[in-house]
């Protein structure tokens, strides 16, 4: 697995010299060289789809880190960030880890997965490598609030389409007319992509259960610092800023 190879290969497409060399994420904006635009969906609510452009920086032979915008708008809503690893990478990981990251075999081998204005020859090696990557996916632009002008709730984890459901034709459809792409076309000129067996542990959401964030809210032992801010004086107050606890006349704890 060599992502260097993704970036000599978009060297090539931006017209230099087959044996120029690039270094690792060294060019665009935040070092983004890699433009993809796809589909996820919420953990636990495969319902709900959305379209995602991801502006990735190529870290390391086996790391890349993408910032996702919603397309459409312009300047288009910050939606959340993908780390995207190697399948060695992946395999190494601990179970647990696992369940939080999805395959890209079939977002790649379906079409769903593009680099919109990039043609087959520039597009097929670098999907033939991003064909054997794993992808951990939060959006801190809660989907619920995705027409809100700001974003309302708490990150959530998100999950690729595998082929045991898809995202709607319509929803592709509009893709592709947004970005002048064709989804059945890439698809077959992909076809000869050979795609490795997903490795257990990835799309945990097929086995079952669904993963989700919480908020946790842990009420602090002086957490009733401001009420005795109120009664005591200013000694008191110092002490309750430094957290201590006190134990007044009638035996009752403070701060
Ligand atoms: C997309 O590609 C398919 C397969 O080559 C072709 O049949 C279809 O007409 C194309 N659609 C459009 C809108 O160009
Ligand atoms: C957290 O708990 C406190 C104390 O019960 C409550 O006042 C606060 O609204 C809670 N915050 C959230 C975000 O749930």
């Amino acid at each position: 697995m060599h992502f260097s190879r993704i970036a000599s290969t978009l060297l090539l497409a931006a017209g230099a010299a087959a044996h120029s060399t690039m270094s690792l994420g060294a060019v665009g904006p935040n070092n983004a060289v890699l433009f993809l635009n796809g589909f996820h969906f919420i953990s636990g609510n495969e319902g709900k789809q959305l379209q995602a452009d991801h502006y990735c920086a190529l870290i390391s032979n086996d790391f890349i880190q993408c910032t996702i915008y919603e397309p459409g708008a312009n300047p288009e809503k910050l939606m959340g960030v993908e780390y995207i690893i190697s399948g060695d990478r992946f395999a190494k990981l601990p179970d647990e880890e696992k369940q939080l990251w999805h395959s890209h075999q079939y977002e790649v081998k379906s079409g769903l997965l593009t680099q919109p204005g990039l043609p087959p020859m520039i597009d097929h090696p670098i999907m033939e490598i991003l064909v054997n990557t794993y992808g951990k996916t939060f959006h801190t632009w809660p989907s619920s609030s995705m027409k809100n002008d700001i974003p309302i709730g708490i990150p959530e984890l998100i999950f690729g389409y595998t082929g045991v459901t898809n995202p709607d034709d319509d929803f592709v459809k509009s893709r592709d007319e947004f970005y002048g792409t064709n989804t059945t076309l890439i698809k077959e000129q992909r076809e000869d992509i050979v795609d490795p067996p997903v490795i257990p542990g990835a799309d945990s959401w097929k086995y079952g259960y669904s993963l989700q964030l919480a908020l946790s809210n842990t009420t602090k032992p002086n957490a009733d610092a401001a009420a005795c801010d109120k009664e005591e004086g200013e000694k008191e107050k110092r002490d309750c800023v430094n957290g201590f606890m006190r134990v007044d006349k009638r035996g009752v704890s403070h701060c």
